[in-house]
């Protein structure tokens, strides 16, 4: 077998489920193209750094998504809008370093394939080349159907994000729900059929009435991910600190929190500071002599 040759596992896709089926190599797209054909719905998350998506991975989470939602969720700005390519491939290739099995899907940020399909192939391909990611994301329907087209056919896999668009923020006046009304639900449908047809894998849908994805979800072949969009999606993805707590302040309502990171890391770093000051710590056991 050449280098060029897929070996036996990477060639068949999983049969049996995403979280016990795929244990010797990545989970691919083919893997997800299957998961919908058996009606297995699955779980995606954010990760921003190797340590974190090294747990999601362990926990056989089949997808994580370096989103640019690091922007506000990790690198500390309000919004997604001023995250950069270099930041992504830096956040990216840590992803991928720090797992085995998970697909690591990376977000193209804002301003890095708006302007031409050229520029989308340009960036696809560091992200691809530098930090070793198995598939993109890029936001919009209709308005990036070319450009994802263009990424397809040059073997990128794509995956879309329709509905509410967070790099639109401002033109949007905020994060209000897509797809409300006929004509915005319409539209929702035409992106979604529009991306499917460029070629994308899946599609997000964020902050759309749960009626309409699942109308979205049951029109097209390929995988719906929701992120406010209802619980008959075909996969669910929440950003990582969201859904473990880490996040200061209010969260969206279609956040579920399974845990509280925020207030345990906090509690530690309380506690070593009182032993430190008091001259518990260190005690004995953590001394040389
Ligand atoms: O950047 C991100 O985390 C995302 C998810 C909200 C889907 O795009």
């Amino acid at each position: 077998m050449n280098a060029s040759t897929p070996s036996p596992a990477q060639n068949q896709a999983s049969t049996t489920s995403l979280y016990g089926g795929v244990t010797n190599r990545r989970v691919t797209v083919r893997d997800l193209a299957a998961a919908k054909q058996r009606g297995e719905r699955w779980s995606m998350l954010t990760a921003y750094d190797a340590l974190t998506a090294g747990v999601f991975d362990e926990a056989g989470i089949p997808v994580l998504l370096v989103g640019d939602s690091a922007g506000n969720c990790h690198l500390g700005y309000e919004t997604t809008v001023p995250v950069t390519m270099d930041q992504m491939v830096m956040l990216s290739a840590a992803v991928v370093r720090g797992t085995k099995r998970t697909m690591i899907v990376a977000d193209l940020p804002f301003g890095s394939y708006q302007e031409s399909p050229a520029q989308a192939m340009h960036n696809a391909a560091r992200l691809m080349k530098e930090a070793g990611v198995g598939a993109v994301k890029l936001e919009g329907g209709e308005r990036s159907a070319r450009s994802i087209e263009l990424l397809v056919e040059a073997g990128v896999p794509v995956m879309a994000h329709i509905g509410l668009t967070p790099q639109s923020v401002h033109a949007l006046g905020g994060y209000p729900v897509q797809g409300r009304g006929d004509e915005a639900a319409h539209q929702l449908l035409r992106d979604a059929k529009a991306v499917q047809q460029a070629g994308a894998f899946a599609v997000v849908l964020e902050a759309v009435p749960a009626e309409l994805a699942a109308q979205v979800t049951e029109q097209l072949a390929i995988p719906t991910v929701g992120i406010g969009g209802g619980p008959d999606t075909d996969a669910q993805v929440l950003v990582w600190t969201d859904m473990a707590g880490m996040t200061a302040g209010r969260v969206p309502k279609f956040v579920k929190q399974y845990a509280d990171l925020r207030a345990v890391l906090g509690d530690a770093a309380r506690a070593y500071a009182e032993d430190v000051r008091t001259g518990a710590f260190p005690a004995a056991e953590h001394s040389f002599h």
